[in-house]
């Protein structure tokens, strides 16, 4: 406390006394029987008590404002009239809530109608390592998504390549974790792993297969599968496009990493991030990085939350980045939306991320780093600069006229390798080995 305050303090409870001693003093000076000064004399100190306490709150105040001030709700945030972006009512929070962290479970949840079991999960993984799914047998689900650190589940590639040596127009995202994405792709065009499943096989920059019947019928013709498929589903036919997605699904959810550095510093290891990871970690909530990877999977389209999976990206148009890197020539969802000159794309998740490069849909972007950087400027219309001069954000609300102030507006390089140092911490560990 400053000597101002205590002085502030010492006039409000000044104030408080001399009240409490003019009110005693009154009431001694009058006689038992004169009723009605009885009563000119309460009315007279209340008066002057309640102005007293009223100072004395003031001081209090001014003097203790943060504890007084969390005994209210905190304001909603506005957005100033000056931002006419309109992706700004996607980005902002309606109020300011703290973030509560969570970690991975140890199981992905399953679909009612198709609950794992052990000889079905290896039957899954047997489709997923088998070129012969493929139009000329080259390419395998794992050709793409390989589990390994390396490639973190994808292929390392900024797009894939088909069979035929045919260059695709999206990246591979890790197959990793997807058990826990609400929808899958990224633009989110399937509401399954199940449904998943059958858009590479027929896809003809992927697999390539004529049909889904022709896969059923590849399958059939394999002996070893007619077996196996007999096994885990009992009721005939056996092969069909619906088990083979359904295994290879059951495959799929057990392709999770929990156990991250991440998981174990909120599990109660409290050794378990460095002190950079812990700075990065704090950057992550107080930059905006959760109102979008949200969340256990840190992906506000994974199954823990129940919000709208998909942004627009990039939400602050006219960037740098969004010419250098491409950014709004594949749309995603919008692409059918003639209206958006932007994309709107499903919120992917950040586990594993740094085994994950190259970045973004299209795979434009190598570093982590700079993926980061381009999130906090496209996203989060934050400023990039690495000068300590005053760098909060202030913007005028005309209709209420108040100013909204933001502090550390800028991201210096500094904040962005913490900000990657803690993704770093969400790598868990990979499924037993294939
Ligand atoms: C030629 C490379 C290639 C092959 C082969 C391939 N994929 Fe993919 N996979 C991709 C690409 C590219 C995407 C993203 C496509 C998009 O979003 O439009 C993708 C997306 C996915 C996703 C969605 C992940 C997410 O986060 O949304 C899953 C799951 C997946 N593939 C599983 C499989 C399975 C199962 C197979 C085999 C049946 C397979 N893939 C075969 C390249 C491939
Ligand atoms: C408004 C929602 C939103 C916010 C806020 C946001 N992101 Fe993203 N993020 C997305 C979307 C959507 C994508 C997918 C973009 C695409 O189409 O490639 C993405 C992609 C990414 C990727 C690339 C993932 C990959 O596998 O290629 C990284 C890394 C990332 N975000 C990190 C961050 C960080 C760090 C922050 C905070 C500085 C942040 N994001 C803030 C929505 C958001």
């Amino acid at each position: 406390m400053n000597t101002g305050s205590i002085e502030i303090l010492a006039f409000g409870l000044v104030a408080i006394i001399s009240g409490l001693f003019l009110l005693i003093s009154l009431v001694g000076e009058l006689a038992p029987n004169e009723r009605h000064k009885w009563f000119l004399g309460i009315g007279l100190g209340a008066g002057i008590i309640t102005f007293s306490l009223k100072v004395g709150l003031i001081a209090l105040f001014s003097v203790y404002p943060g504890p007084i001030l969390s005994m209210f709700p905190e304001q909603d945030y506005v957005r100033a009239s000056s931002d006419t972006s309109p992706a700004a009512d996607h980005i902002l929070p309606a109020r300011r809530v703290s973030y509560t962290w969570k970690a991975l479970p140890n199981a992905a949840p399953y679909p009612p109608d198709n609950p794992p079991s052990d000889e079905k999960i290896a039957l899954g993984k047997t489709l997923f390592f088998d070129k012969r799914l493929s139009a000329d047998g080259t390419l395998a689900c794992a050709s793409c998504h390989e589990i390994s650190i390396e490639k973190g589940g994808g292929d390392g590639l900024a797009t894939s390549i088909g069979i035929l040596g045919q260059l695709g127009p999206r990246n591979a995202p890790t197959v990793l974790n997807a058990a826990f994405q609400k929808v899958l792709f990224w633009d989110g065009r399937a509401g399954s792993l199940e449904e998943q499943a059958l858009g590479p096989l027929v896809n003809p920059v992927e697999m390539g297969m004529p049909s889904l019947d022709s896969v059923v019928e590849q399958v059939r013709n394999i002996p070893e599968y007619q077996h196996a498929f007999r096994e885990v589903f009992a009721i005939y036919p056996v092969v069909t496009i619906e088990n083979i997605a359904k295994a290879i699904a059951a495959f799929e959810r057990t392709l999770i990493t929990p156990n991250s550095p991440y998981d174990r510093f909120v599990q109660g290891d409290s050794s378990a991030l460095s002190d950079k990871q812990l700075r990065g970690m704090a950057l992550f909530e107080s930059t905006g990085c959760t109102l979008c990877h949200s969340g256990p999977n840190f992906s506000g389209a994974s199954v823990f939350d129940g919000n709208t999976p998909y942004r627009i990206f990039p939400a602050f148009p006219n960037t740098e980045f969004e010419t250098k890197y491409g950014l709004v020539e594949d749309r995603g969802v919008a692409s059918t939306a003639s209206k958006s000159d932007r994309g709107v794309w499903r919120i992917p998740s950040l586990r594993n991320v740094s085994r994950t490069a190259p970045y973004f849909h299209n795979g434009s972007v190598d570093s982590l780093e700079e993926a980061v950087r381009i999130m906090g400027h496209v996203q989060l219309n934050r400023t990039l600069s690495n000068s300590d001069i005053d760098d909060r954000s202030i913007q005028w609300s005309v209709n209420e006229s108040q100013l909204r102030v933001s502090n550390n507006q800028a991201l210096s390089d500094i904040e962005i390798k913490e900000i990657v140092a803690f993704l770093e911490a969400l790598n868990g560990e990979l499924p037993t080995p294939y």
